[in-house]
Order: C-alpha cells, then sequence, then structure tokens
C-alpha cells in the first residue's frame, strides 16, 4: 500500500514506523515520556492523552530541550497555521498539544500564521483569501485558551520587516538542489513557493534575535511538517542559534477512515468536522459519513464484535476522549460486539458537540482579543 507525506500533501494509509525512518526522526520513548510526565506532576497536571496514546509520537532532540529546561534554560514554542480555509478538528490537535506545553513548561508561544503559503501554493486562492481566513483561523487558535501575556501572532505580510531580513539569511544557505530533495520541486514550482521554506524557518530563532539571547526552541507540529525543519535545522546553528527541537503528531484521519482519509482535509467537505459547524451538522456528519468497524448485519455485530482499529468514531475518541477508563470500556464493549456502531457515534457526537459548544463561545469572545495577540514588535 503506498502512501505520500509532504507538507503539501498527504494521502493513502500512512505507516508511520516507515516514515520515522524515511524521515529520520526519533520515537517518543518511555523514558522522555516519564520526564515529561514529571514537569507535568509539578504543575499539578497529568501526561497529555496525546503522549499517552503514541499520538505525538515523534521527535528531533526533544531531550536536548528537557535537558536545557531541567538547567534552568527555558525553551520556547514554536508553531503555525497556514491559513487556507476555515479550521478543523485535525487542525486543533497540535494546537491543544501546544496549550498543555505552554502550561506545563510556562514557554513563550510563537504563533506562525504564514498568509503566503497557501496563496503561493495552491492555483485558486488569492492573498485577499488567505488574509481573510488568518483572522478567523486566530479565533480557534485563541479560543483554546492561551496565555495572552505568553503568545505572540506572526503572520508574514504583516511581520516582513522584521522576517524578511533574518529569512534571507536563511535562504542564502539553502540550494535549489537541497529544496527539490527535501521537498519534491520540479522546475515547474513558482520560485516564491522555492522560497518559502526560508519564511518557516525564521520562527525557530526570531525570538533569540529579539531577546538577544540564544534561546532553545521547541516546535510542535504534524508529522508532514517535518522536511521544513530539517532543512531549516542545518542552517540555523549557522547563524548562531541553537539547532531547534521538534515533538511530531500523526494525523487525525477525515470520516472516511485511514485508509482513503489518512489526514482530514478541507477539500473533502463532508468528510470534514469544522470548529464552526453546529450541533445538528455534527450528528449528521458522522452518522452518514463516518467509516464504520462494525459488522453488517446487528447478528454477526452482537456475535463477532466491531473492529475499532479501523473504526473512524472509536479512533476519533483516542483524540477526544481523554479518560483513558472510559476509552477503555468503549473499546472493549465495541470489540466484544456488546455496543453497536451506532451507539459509539453517539458517544462521539455527544463529546465533540460538548467541546465544540464551549469552543464557539470562546471563539466569539476571541474576536476582541485578536489585537493583543498579535506580535508587536
Ligand atoms: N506550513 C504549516 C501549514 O501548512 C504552517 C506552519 C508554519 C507551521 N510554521 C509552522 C506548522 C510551524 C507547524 C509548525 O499549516
Amino acid at each position: 500500500m503506498t502512501y505520500t507525506v509532504t507538507p503539501w500533501e498527504v494521502k493513502g494509509n500512512i505507516d508511520y514506523d516507515k516514515l520515522v525512518h524515511e524521515f529520520g526522526v526519533s520515537k517518543v520513548d518511555e523514558p522522555l515520556l516519564k520526564r515529561m510526565e514529571g514537569h507535568a506532576k509539578k504543575k499539578g497536571l497529568t501526561l497529555h492523552h496525546f503522549l499517552r496514546r503514541n499520538i505525538f509520537f515523534a521527535h528531533r532532540d526533544l531531550k536536548f530541550v528537557l535537558d536545557e529546561y531541567d538547567k534552568g534554560n527555558p525553551f520556547f514554542l514554536y508553531t503555525g497555521r497556514a491559513p487556507s480555509g476555515h479550521t478543523h478538528l485535525g487542525h486543533l490537535v497540535p494546537w491543544l498539544f501546544t496549550k498543555w506545553l505552554q502550561d506545563v513548561y510556562g514557554a513563550e508561544l510563537w504563533f506562525q500564521f504564514p498568509d503566503e503559503e497557501k496563496f503561493l501554493f495552491k492555483e485558486n486562492l488569492t492573498l485577499e483569501d488567505t488574509q481573510k481566513y488568518t483572522t478567523e483561523n486566530m479565533l480557534d487558535v485563541i479560543a483554546l485558551g492561551f496565555d495572552q501575556k505568553k503568545t505572540k501572532f506572526l503572520i508574514d505580510t504583516k511581520h516582513a520587516t522584521q522576517m524578511y531580513p533574518e529569512a534571507l539569511k536563511v535562504a542564502k544557505r539553502i540550494t535549489f538542489s537541497t529544496a527539490k530533495a527535501a521537498f519534491g520541486f520540479t522546475n515547474e514550482q513558482n520560485i516564491g513557493a522555492i522560497f518559502y521554506t526560508a519564511m518557516q524557518a525564521v520562527p525557530a530563532f526570531l525570538p533569540s534575535v529579539y531577546h538577544k539571547k540564544a534561546l532553545p526552541c521547541l516546535i510542535p507540529h504534524a508529522i508532514d511538517q517535518d522536511p521544513h525543519f530539517r532543512v531549516s535545522r542545518d542552517v540555523i546553528p549557522k547563524l548562531g542559534y541553537p539547532k531547534p527541537a521538534s515533538i511530531q503528531c500523526r494525523f487525525l484521519p477525515g470520516l472516511g477512515g485511514i485508509s482513503t482519509d489518512g489526514k482530514m482535509s478541507s477539500s473533502q467537505e463532508h468528510t470534514t468536522i469544522y470548529t464552526t459547524d453546529d450541533a445538528a451538522t455534527v450528528k449528521k456528519k458522522i452518522n452518514k459519513y463516518a467509516f464504520s468497524g462494525g459488522k453488517d448485519t446487528l447478528e454477526e455485530h452482537r456475535k463477532h464484535g466491531g473492529n475499532p482499529e479501523i473504526d473512524v468514531a472509536y479512533q476519533w475518541l483516542t483524540f477526544f476522549e481523554e479518560d483513558d477508563r472510559k476509552l477503555q470500556k468503549l473499546y472493549h464493549d465495541y470489540k466484544s460486539g456488546s455496543l453497536l456502531s451506532g451507539e459509539l457515534k453517539a458517544v462521539l457526537i455527544e463529546k465533540l458537540n460538548a467541546f465544540l459548544s464551549e469552543h464557539q463561545k470562546r471563539r466569539e469572545k476571541a474576536k476582541s482579543a485578536i489585537d493583543k495577540f498579535i506580535w508587536q514588535p
């Protein structure tokens, strides 16, 4: 079975073990989990379920930033979102985790909105479109509860005065052949797209520039972004800044299921749930489109049970049901056949709608807070 994972295209049934090998990243292992659990405990928190469940499963140099933290040299966080449409549930996965990291490590967060990225990479998006979605997407980030005093939004076209000189220093050290090898570019690629990775590198060291101090950086992101940082990790130390570390997650599959919909995507509207979907829409989409691991007839299901590994409702609950015991019970009840596919979907619908109704309220409130989050250099 084949799959593709690049920063601009994810498709097929992703073999994450193989990907770790291909990308040359490391798995998050038990000793690292133990350390993060210890750090969380000190703040009265528990190890995030994305870590307990191997959803954030890979990293580069995580040990380095944790060592620095333990030595009293805290790291900052950097993540981002290239606006191209409304925010969906898949986008929230790295952001929810970033919020937990900010709470545990008290870290400053630099959140990039590269409003040129999807303009350059997608045929049908104008700069006006991506700028409109920048504002939309910011509301979802703010709604997750980031600490306003410690969080700075960077918008590429708006902060060009500060970012462009730094991007130039990166760009000068990346050849076209390196970019081709990392991103699979051909000669037909527009030259803006070729330059773009230099802009995505900048927030990994810009805080060091502004704080006038070499600060360690940790980048939480979905694994498709790794090629960017593979390239910039070679360059950034040459500019005199620490090599940025990263921690990487799997994708939330689309409703169509892991074998066809490895990553939720806005181009597949009906298998995607947006943060602005109302309760009735969520219910309808899940009931109608969520790929079921249940058996064809009630009789067979009761007898043989369902398959949680391929069932989208169950898979999504591994992302959104924090309680391990509840999740385990659903797993066993479904597998044994006592819980039906429709019943499992109902559990998911209730969980998501409770989350979304709160999120939507906070999202409304966020409208008046945007200006406080945008970086004022
Ligand atoms: N390229 C990312 C996207 O397509 C946006 C992004 C910019 C990003 N900087 C990042 C993502 C840092 C993760 C980490 O949405």
